[in-house]
């Protein structure tokens, strides 16, 4: 412990360490360093207080395009794609991209989408749950927010399966698990998922009807405040926010709850602890582990300086597990003080969009799973989750009745 404090400079880890054991090399070093640096210049902030700071700070803003340069990606469709979409930019030009989707992302909106998404979480249950299991990521986790998404914008049921195969290649640039090689193929997929979205806008544009997709048109095409194509990527945005991180954070969550008798008894047994439950397992193992920004300053913490120009990675991943904001954080504990918002949707403007969705769906995932009528339990594999930043990745889990 002494001979970090003594370090002057962070230490520099590659992808692969931090990668084989994020949350074990979190904890070693939180208390004493404010930040590690990665193998590509980023510095990862630990600790609960920096990132909720930080996140909205002054002297940071959203990373742009400097993730992917950084990356080697300077031309092409997944930049494209990135610099034009609400997640990536900034000021003004953030606003007048997110505003068109805000109303109808709303807590109201969504909240009258509970039961239609209840149903869907039972009816893939009623589906796939054999005797022989149920593959959970792809049977139940992975369908509940492609069909939901689809069924708000309007997008043909048919097309689920198309555009959530092309989603999770897309993504994949979001998390920390590709190399060079990969890109082809994720540049591949990211051409054809746009290709679709301009299909759809251009549909609609010509034959509306009453979906939001007619109406984002009519309204994007009369403020006139948006680019054709900036009009196209926040449609893909919000396709693709709402597909992958919500698959990952219900398979996250069944696993952790599954695995737990004592815990899924008691859920079973008392509904009201769903709200909790979902809550602790994002804390614990949230779905995506970090937030990017930009020091547009020099950033001073406990002594160390992040120079201007840095790039940031908030890691709520650490930060969820911090003692000094959750007490015992490594234990599940359905009764422990949290703050109202969840910190692993973000902060200030950028505030994840899509938050009272995944709520509802995180919570009618777990709702139709205790109301099954068989009793569950988990297959031979436990769950796996990988990844230290970004969106992150989740094996398949074999889920059975017992
Ligand atoms: C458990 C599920 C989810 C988690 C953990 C999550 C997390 C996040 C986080 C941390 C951000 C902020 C990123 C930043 O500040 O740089 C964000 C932004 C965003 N999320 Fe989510 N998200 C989830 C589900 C969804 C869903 C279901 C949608 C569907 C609409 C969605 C759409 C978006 C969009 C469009 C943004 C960009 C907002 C902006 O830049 O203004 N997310 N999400």
């Amino acid at each position: 412990m002494t001979y970090y404090s003594m370090m002057p400079t962070p230490p520099v880890l590659t992808y692969a360490e931090l990668n084989s054991r994020p949350h074990q090399i979190f904890a070693e070093y939180r208390a004493n360093m404010p930040f590690l640096k990665r193998e590509d210049g980023a510095y990862l902030l630990l600790r609960g207080e920096d990132v909720q700071r930080f996140v909205k700070d002054p002297r940071t803003k959203q990373i742009e395009t400097e993730y992917l340069s950084a990356r080697g990606i300077t031309s092409g469709p997944i930049l494209e794609f990135l610099s034009k979409s609400m997640l990536f930019s900034n000021g003004d030009v953030h606003r007048r991209r997110r505003q068109p989707m805000t109303k109808c992302f709303s807590f109201r909106m969504m909240e009258a989408l509970r039961p239609k998404v209840r149903a869907l979480a039972g009816n893939l249950l009623s589906k796939h749950l054999r005797e022989d299991g149920l593959k959970l990521r792809d049977e139940f986790a992975a369908q509940i927010p492609a069909i939901t998404i689809a069924a708000i914008l309007g997008i043909p049921a048919s097309d689920v399966q198309h555009f959530t195969a092309l989603v999770y290649q897309v993504s994949r640039v979001l998390t920390t698990s590709w190399t060079d090689q990969d890109v082809p193929e994720m540049e591949a997929a990211t051409a054809i998922f746009i290709s679709y979205c301009e299909e759809l806008i251009a549909e609609r544009r010509k034959s509306p009807n009453d979906d939001f997709i007619s109406e984002y048109v009519a309204n994007v095409d009369r403020e006139g405040e948006l680019s054709p194509s900036e009009a196209v990527m926040q449609l893909a945005s919000v396709i693709l926010g709402g597909t992958d991180t919500t698959r990952a954070a219900i398979v996250i969550q069944t696993g952790l709850l599954l695995g737990q008798s004592d815990i899924w008894l008691r859920l079973k047994e008392d509904r009201r602890l769903i709200v909790p439950a979902v809550a602790e397992c994002l804390r614990l193992e949230p779905a995506v582990g970090s937030i990017p920004r930009l020091a547009v300053e020099d950033i001073e913490i406990a002594g160390h300086v992040i120079p201007r120009g840095s790039m940031l990675i908030l890691s709520t991943m650490s930060a969820l597990r911090d003692p000094c904001v959750f007490p015992e954080p490594d234990v599940f504990s359905l009764e422990r003080n949290r703050p109202r918002w969840h910190p692993v949707y973000g902060d200030g403007e950028h505030r994840c969009l899509g938050q009272a969705l995944a709520q509802i769906e995180l919570e009618e995932a777990l709702g139709a799973l205790l109301d099954c009528m068989q009793e569950l339990r988990l297959g031979d594999a436990s769950l796996r989750v990988s990844g230290h930043a970004g969106i992150r990745n989740v094996d398949e889990l074999i889920v059975s009745p017992a």
